[in-house]
């Protein structure tokens, strides 16, 4: 069983799944004596990472200079009780909705909603694992955790789930193990296994992480109904998580009826929170490798993005890998200036991967405006003026205001721009006001990647402005 061992290199992140795949825990038959496990040493077993070998092939001969452990700067890593920074009333909180499962009764339901990089995914995986680890003597107690960006309709999550706690451990020898398929089974089928595996365990955590991005709620609702309506008599405790502080309000209410869930809302971190987390994580690095300034300035960063620890995870890591890929033997300030250029750019590069090339104008748009206007916030009309214009230059079709304020309300969500109400004072009436939260010129080297805005410069922003 692996247990947040997974090297896989992290350039992006969000592999959770590379390290849960198979990260069932199964209390009862698990091959360890019972109390060998405790959190403490499970996460120092993910430690032997760290350990480096000698590598005969001089392509791949070279060993970090860098890193002790990297392994701990990866945003999947789930660290120990001690390195978590801040979160004790939510610990608390989650493992009293949890308690009765570990004595094989029905805990609560947990929705989390929060910003990106607060910690819902750490803390749910972290106190699961736990409460598992805890689970008394003849409770078959089992966990799992699903990230529904990459299971996302209801018969990925429904096998996913089965396979991840389908493991041999849970049947006897004479038993046949039940098979759950990826695929190629009607939805009642896989249902049907599932519940069949279900009734190897007394209790278990399910984690359904990133939960909006279900294409259905429905899923939600089985799992939720499943003791009620008979299906099974294994206790489910659903951890749902969801960036998005209104999605548990906004349930189909046939869903919303039968999750009936403890809520929580997890805060941003404050920079000095984040200098504390990633102390926590210094031991990822060799002695003496990193210069003072590193973690002010990663923490500074971050507070900038409303306090976010995942993307002070990658600046941190990206910075260290930075230093080593030049051979560098410390890691100094100006490899956390480059690390958050490189990373700006790629969060950059995603974002408009598959939005249409009006997404593009329409950036460039804010991007000169944000160069040359002396206003930070710019009202939707001046940006409409500034995207014709652009769209004009370039010589392609241009969208209505109406589709425009549609493209401005999805840079929002996805916070390319934050967006406020103005009152422009007596007749002028209400308008939406928007400031870039990105470096402009990071968005003009993306979008002129694209061949068809290729002769814009940043000079030539300045007549759109
Ligand atoms: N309170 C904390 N203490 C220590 N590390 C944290 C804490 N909160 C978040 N992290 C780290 O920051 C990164 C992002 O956290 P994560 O749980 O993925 O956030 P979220 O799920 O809210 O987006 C992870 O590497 C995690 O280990
Ligand atoms: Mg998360």
């Amino acid at each position: 069983m692996s247990d947040g061992t997974s090297t896989s290199d992290e350039s992006r992140d969000q592999d959770f799944r590379a390290s849960d795949g198979q990260n069932t825990q199964f209390r009862g038959q698990t091959s360890e004596p019972k109390g060998s496990l405790d959190e403490t040493e499970k996460s120092q077993s993910s430690d032997e990472n760290g350990q480096q070998f000698e590598v005969d092939d001089p392509l791949f001969s070279q060993r970090t200079g860098i890193f002790r452990n990297k392994e701990m700067v990866r945003v999947g890593w789930v660290p120990d009780g001690n390195r978590i920074v801040g979160r004790d009333d939510y610990i608390s909180t989650i493992s009293s909705c949890l308690n009765d499962a570990v004595y094989g009764g029905a805990p609560n339901h947990i929705s989390i909603t929060g910003k990106t990089g607060t910690g819902k995914s750490l803390v749910s995986r972290y106190i699961t694992r736990r409460a598992v680890n805890a689970s008394v003597d003849d409770v078959r107690m089992g966990h799992t955790y699903l990230d529904c960006s990459k299971s996302s309709t209801e018969v990925q999550v429904i096998s996913t789930i089965g396979q991840q706690l389908n493991d041999e451990s849970i049947y006897d020898e004479a038993e046949d193990i039940v098979k759950m398929p990826d695929t190629g089974l009607p939805t009642d089928k896989f249902y049907k296994r599932l519940w069949q595996i279900l009734a190897h365990y007394d209790s278990v955590i399910i984690i359904l992480d990133e939960v909006d991005l279900l294409r259905s709620d429905h899923v939600l609702m089985s799992l939720a109904k499943a003791v009620e309506s008979n299906d099974t008599s294994c206790q489910i405790g659903i951890i749902a998580i969801s960036n998005q502080i209104n999605y548990f309000d906004e349930l189909n209410p046939r869903t919303k009826s039968a999750f009936q869930a403890v809520e929580l809302n997890f805060d941003p971190y404050n920079a000095t929170q984040i200098q504390d987390i990633l102390r926590g994580r210094e031991d990822a690095f060799r002695d003496g490798v990193l210069t003072d300034d590193v973690i002010p300035l990663v923490a500074a960063f971050s507070a900038q993005e409303h306090g976010d620890a995942r993307k002070a995870m990658r600046l941190f890591r990206t910075a260290g890998e930075l230093a080593d890929r030049e051979g560098s033997g410390v890691v100094e300030e100006h490899h956390v200036r480059r690390s958050q250029d490189t990373l700006e750019k790629d969060r950059f590069r995603d974002f408009l991967q598959g939005t249409p090339t009006q997404m593009k104008a329409a950036c460039l748009s804010i991007a000169a405006k944000s160069l040359y206007s002396r206003d930070d916030y710019i009202i939707t009309g001046e940006l409409y003026d500034a995207y014709q214009q652009i769209t004009n230059a370039v010589d392609m079709d241009t969208i209505g205001i109406r589709r425009f304020r549609d493209i401005l309300d999805e840079m929002q969500l996805s916070q390319v721009i934050e967006t406020k109400e103005v009152n422009m004072g007596k007749g002028g009436g209400r308008h939406n006001s928007h400031r870039l939260l990105h470096n402009p010129e990071v968005i003009l080297d993306i979008v002129v990647e694209d061949t068809r805005f290729r002769a814009i410069s940043k000079a030539s922003l300045k007549r759109f402005a």
